[in-house]
């Protein structure tokens, strides 16, 4: 198995780094435009191994796809990262070039890869990503749910004091301030949450799942790296060992939750051929709701792309 992470930053080394650790793949390169930061970052993670005990190879390259022929899955995390201040719209166009361009590539090199977006804003790149590489829904999807659903697992297990891995929970629509936590899907060791958590403390905790990754910038002066890195390497391990885990993933969808032609988080199955099924819950009226105004926000933001893109012509 050969995988491939664009984008040698923050995000995409520690996604390499999780990757080669956990032995995902046999083979991972690390590509950048930085010269020598990806070829860098690849030896450093390499030289790890006889400390870690894997065995994963680690290669990286400046632009050259040539060395990623063939991947079976690729990860493209290259792109600006948010200040503080910004949005993950304000990234918009800047972000849709390089994904544009990098897709293009991946595509020429690696035909049959399936293809995990994490570049913001996340549903919008998505988008960007699947149409210029004309490849089925299933197959090129985006990564933002598992993180949004790990910081509130994370949230929810500070505050009952429990272990984060008894938290099981799935989150729903666009990465961003319109992302639709579902507490009334969430449950600690099978028990509902709101048996054991407050309304006023699950609807802070939702709140600042909504605001988790602005939390992060104002601290850090940049996005997050360490859970958004393992997530991506999540959902590349999910596909290459064929698990059939069932995680929020972003896709196109063509009518499930009475939604055509938006790029959304929904819960699927996903496995060797990447989404293998879209999972339909049965929301409440005021889930809908609030996945509507999730569609309403992505589909601006993909027509905002549209209009830029026309007008480049
Ligand atoms: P970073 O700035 O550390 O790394 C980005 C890398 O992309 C840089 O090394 C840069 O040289 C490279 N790059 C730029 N243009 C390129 C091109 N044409 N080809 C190859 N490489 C290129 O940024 P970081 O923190 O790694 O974030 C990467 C992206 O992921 C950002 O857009 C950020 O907003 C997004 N993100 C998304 C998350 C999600 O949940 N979907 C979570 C965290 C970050
Ligand atoms: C995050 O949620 C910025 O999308 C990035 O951390």
């Amino acid at each position: 198995m050969k995988i491939t992470v664009v984008g040698a930053g923050n995000v995409g080394a520690t996604c390499a780094d999780v990757l080669a650790y956990k032995e995902v793949a046999n083979q991972v390169v690390l590509l950048d435009i930085k010269e020598g930061i990806a070829e860098g970052k690849a030896l450093d993670i390499w030289q790890k191994a006889p400390i870690d005990l894997y065995d994963t190879r680690t290669i990286g390259a400046t632009n050259d796809y040539s060395k990623t022929a063939d991947s079976d899955v690729v990860v493209i995390t290259s792109g600006l990262p948010r200040k503080p201040g910004m949005s993950r719209d304000d990234l918009i166009s800047t972000n849709a070039n390089i994904v544009r361009s990098v897709t293009e590539n991946v595509v020429k090199h690696s035909p049959n890869a399936i293809i995990i977006v994490v570049s913001n804003p996340l549903d919008v790149m998505t988008y960007c990503a699947h149409i210029t590489s004309k490849m089925p829904r299933t197959k090129v999807i985006g990564m933002a749910g598992i993180l949004d659903t790990a910081r509130y697992r994370a949230f929810l297990a500070e505050e009952i004091n429990c272990s984060p891995k008894d938290i099981q929970a799935v989150l729903m629509g666009g990465h961003g301030d319109t992302m639709v936590p579902l507490p009334r899907y969430t449950t600690v060791a099978g028990i509902p949450v709101t048996e054991l958590v407050a309304k006023d403390k699950l609807d802070a905790i939702v709140n600042r799942t909504i605001n988790g990754g602005g939390e992060l910038v104002k601290l850090m002066g940049t996005s997050a790296w360490y859970a958004p890195g393992s997530a991506a390497a999540q959902m590349v391990e999910a596909i290459v060992k064929d698990q059939r885990r069932i995680f929020p993933v972003c896709m196109k969808l063509e009518g499930e939750y009475g939604i055509d032609n938006c790029y959304l988080g929904v819960p699927v199955v996903l496995g060797k051929n990447g989404v293998e099924k879209i999972i339909e819950l049965k929301l409440n009226d005021e889930e809908k709701a609030l996945l509507e105004v999730s569609r309403q926000k992505v589909s601006e933001v993909m027509q905002a792309l549209d209009t830029m893109t026309a007008a480049a012509k």
